[in-house]
């Protein structure tokens, strides 16, 4: 049994992202005391930002005309194919940065995106357990004055649950500089509250996705 588990947060000393996946890492562990987790870390270990032309634009000429960077590349999204297929659950921890999809995270998906098990046309992560965590400095949540402002969870949604067709659960913990920022000191009771219930659902989703490995379509 294995789990893949990646991070994106820049600030890991402190990050909500990571404590919430550590509590689902720690079911996951629970149930299964002897499988690997493989680890990536997108902040501590960046995808090169020219990595996906040079996987894209080697797709379109022949193996022996590709330049050494589109080699590079190319490997490279195996590599992440690799480790996604593998994997009998997947834990991506991902906060919202600047209105939308953490850049590190975005720039791993479109590389990944590229191997042909699990492009467009790829089915290999079908039905495969996953849990994606998520974390949110301000609440954009309906009925706030910033409605509609995360661009980042929707389209995580999308690319995980719709595109590649995982078995998703979403924790999500709006607020988490409630704290940090004074102005958002008026909200530290729902900040509390909206902490505690992303833990819980930390938790059980964890069991959850103990329980549903070996599932795979
Ligand atoms: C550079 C930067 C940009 C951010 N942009 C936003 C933002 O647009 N909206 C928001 O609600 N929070 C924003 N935040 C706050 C983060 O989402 C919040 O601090 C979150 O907890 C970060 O994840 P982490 O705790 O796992 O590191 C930003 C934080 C940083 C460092």
């Amino acid at each position: 049994m294995s789990l893949f588990r990646l991070d994106a947060s820049i600030l890991p000393a402190s990050s909500a992202s990571r404590s919430l996946a550590d509590l689902v890492e720690a079911e996951w562990t629970a149930s299964h005391p002897d499988s690997a987790v493989t680890r990536r870390d997108l902040a501590a270990d960046p995808v090169p930002a020219t990595a996906w032309a040079d996987a894209v634009t080697g797709g379109f000429v022949e193996e022996a005309q590709r330049t050494p960077a589109q080699v590079e590349a190319r490997a490279l999204a195996t590599t992440f194919a690799d480790e996604l297929i593998a994997a009998d659950a997947l834990l991506f921890a991902v906060p919202l940065y600047n209105y939308g999809v953490s850049q590190h995270f975005k720039t791993w998906f479109d590389l990944a995106y590229t191997d042909p098990r699990i492009d467009p046309q790829g089915t290999a992560l079908r039905g495969k357990p996953a849990t994606l965590v998520t974390v949110l400095g301000g609440n954009y949540a309906p009925g706030t004055p910033k409605e509609g402002w995360d661009h980042s969870t929707g389209w995580l949604r999308r690319v995980l649950e719709d595109v590649w067709g995982l078995d998703l659960r979403v924790v999500q913990r709006p607020f988490t500089l409630v704290g940090v920022n004074p102005a958002l000191d008026a909200f530290a009771d729902t900040a509390r509250e909206l902490k505690e219930n992303a833990e819980s659902d930390a938790v059980a989703f964890g069991r959850e996705l103990a329980a549903r490995r070996g599932e795979v379509a």
